[in-house]
């Protein structure tokens, strides 16, 4: 049965979708936009997002970058962790976010198996993404990944870089655990932060890293660092859509806060995220590592 306080916010997000007509229009979140932002030292609010509804609210409520993540393995199909996710998967959930979204950037991770082998093969997973509706996408990975995100770059895709815990390799790196922790680790991300960037990427998602191992990164980069997990002192933040409003039910890192508690409706909790990203509130140090 879904709780009373979720399925009054499930009416209520109908309400603010439907009412989308009525309100002020924003303009089109751009990668020019992003890199203003970020010349100027606004924060970027990032949420995942996997359907057309969500996708509303998001936009509405001020929400810069929506994320199709591969997360919707573990969010919407009940998966362990985000193996198995396909590319018809991504491409599915990418058109529903593209339909109910009109203004924030969307970016479409490319899930496991769809790019490692070759940048051929990288460029044709990608593009079938961006017909879908990304305006960029996502891949994680180290120096072993430049080639491919120049390769991409160069073609006309705008690729974002996601590197310290990245949970395609959550079994080769021994589960879900804090990276950067030690001198050498912390310098090798250092490396491939400043790598990824030289080959074009124009974000970086940076999870898992202790707040220090986070500041240090996006002081290195021209590129906006969005961080999860990784610091108030990130270019931006993002979060799992569902873990921000409670919804999950498996036990969640530090990094996460729980924005509905306080709000009374869906998109209420999502400005308030949004606003706390901007003024640098989230995350506060109970939030960090
Ligand atoms: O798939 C996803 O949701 C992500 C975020 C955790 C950054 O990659």
């Amino acid at each position: 049965m879904i709780p009373r306080k979720v399925a009054g916010n499930i009416a209520n997000v109908a309400t603010v979708a439907h009412n989308r007509g009525g309100m002020t229009k924003r303009k089109a979140i751009t990668l020019n936009s992003l890199q203003e932002m970020h010349a100027r030292g606004e924060k970027i609010a990032v949420l995942t997002c996997y359907d057309a509804l969500f996708a509303a609210v998001l936009d509405a409520s001020g929400v810069d970058v929506l994320l199709v993540g591969d997360s919707l393995g573990n969010v919407l199909q009940g998966r362990p962790d985000t193996l198995s996710v396909s590319v018809e998967d991504m491409v599915y959930h990418t058109q529903c976010v593209a339909r109910g979204n009109e203004s924030a950037w969307i970016v479409a991770d490319m899930p496991f198996g769809s790019y490692q082998e070759s940048p051929e093969l990288a460029f044709r997973n990608a593009a079938r993404l961006m017909k879908a509706g990304a305006h960029m996408v996502k891949l994680e990975g180290g120096d072993w990944a430049t080639g491919i995100v120049r390769f991409l770059v160069d073609r006309g895709i705008p690729v974002c870089a996601h590197i310290g815990l990245t949970p395609q390799s959550v079994h080769a790196l021994g589960g879900y655990r804090v990276q950067g922790r030690d001198d050498a680790a912390v310098q090798r991300l250092l490396q491939q932060a400043e790598e990824l960037a030289a080959a074009g990427a124009a974000l970086l998602v940076l999870e898992l890293v202790p707040a220090a191992v986070g500041r240090e990164v996006t002081k290195r980069l021209p590129i906006p660092v969005i961080g999860i997990g990784a610091g108030a002192e990130c270019s931006g933040q993002v979060l799992v859509l569902h873990d921000m409003l409670g919804l999950t039910r498996s036990k969640l890192p530090r990094f996460v806060k729980n924005f509905l508690a306080n709000a009374g409706a869906i998109d209420e909790a999502v400005r308030h995220y949004v606003g706390a990203v901007k003024s640098g509130a989230f995350p506060d140090t109970t939030h960090s590592y």
